[in-house]
């Protein structure tokens, strides 16, 4: 089977009602990424941090997966497809995709602040001041911040450098690491990017662009790469 390695970005869960980080109206322009998405955030108010987590796990629990996510389940009948996502939420989950790896971290859990490798559903009222693990110290997010170690990078580029196809969707490319797997990938593949707003990058091999939102994009993709 050939190996289909899939990039996903805010973009894709867009039309399930998540907002973006950097559209206009996007997360970022509401809230400083300084005091809600670094450790030193977490040191001055982590109660503030706490509740935009939050809020982000509340808007993702009430979100349903849409025809994007759902399409790139039906390529698992032909290829071996594996997804890694910046998102958070767990729509790629919940749509039936069976191989996700979570770049940014995952919502639905939480860790310990002093051992990352404690990690725990959050309970369905949220992650609270005072909620601690069993080494004592208190809950933090399972997210990634910015300065953070990207643990799960050594992974997503060994899945992107053995990719026979690499699929890009809904994700400005401004983040590093997570916008330097393109690099990652061998040069000669075909690779594929729908956003709206994609630019083409003119050091990457072989990128075709698909400038259309998620929805529509991803399942005519999809069609044409089940055809083959
Ligand atoms: N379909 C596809 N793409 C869309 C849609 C849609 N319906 N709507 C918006 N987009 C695209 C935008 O054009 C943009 O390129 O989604 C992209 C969203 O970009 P960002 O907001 O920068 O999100 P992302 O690339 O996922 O951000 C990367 O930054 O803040 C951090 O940790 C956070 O994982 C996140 C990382």
């Amino acid at each position: 089977m050939k190996k289909i390695v899939v990039l996903t970005g805010a973009g894709i869960s867009a039309e399930s009602g998540l907002k973006t980080f950097r559209d206009s109206d996007g997360l970022w322009e509401n809230y400083r990424i300084e005091d809600v998405a670094t450790p030193s955030a977490w040191e001055k108010n982590p109660s503030l941090v706490v509740e935009f987590y939050n809020i982000r796990r509340q808007q993702a629990l009430k979100a349903k997966p849409n025809a994007a996510h759902s399409a790139l389940v039906k390529l698992e009948k032909k290829y071996d497809v594996q997804i890694i996502t910046q998102n958070i939420d767990d729509l790629h989950e919940r749509a039936g995709s069976k191989n996700v790896l979570h770049l940014h971290g995952e919502i639905m859990k939480c860790r310990s602040s002093k051992d990352s490798d404690l990690v725990f559903p959050t309970k369905n009222d949220g992650l609270k001041m005072g909620d601690i693990c069993p080494k004592g110290s208190q809950l933090r997010p399972h997210v990634v911040w910015f300065g953070e170690m990207v643990p799960e990078l050594p992974h997503a580029a060994e899945f992107t450098s053995q990719a026979d196809i690499l699929i890009v969707v809904g994700t400005s490319l401004v983040v590093y690491p997570a916008a330097g797997l393109l690099d990652m990938a061998p040069h000669p593949i075909r690779k594929y990017y729908i956003d709206p707003n994609a630019q083409p990058r003119n050091n990457i091999n072989n990128l075709h662009i698909i400038a259309e939102k998620a929805t529509k994009g991803v399942p005519e993709l999809v069609e044409k790469l089940l055809e083959k």
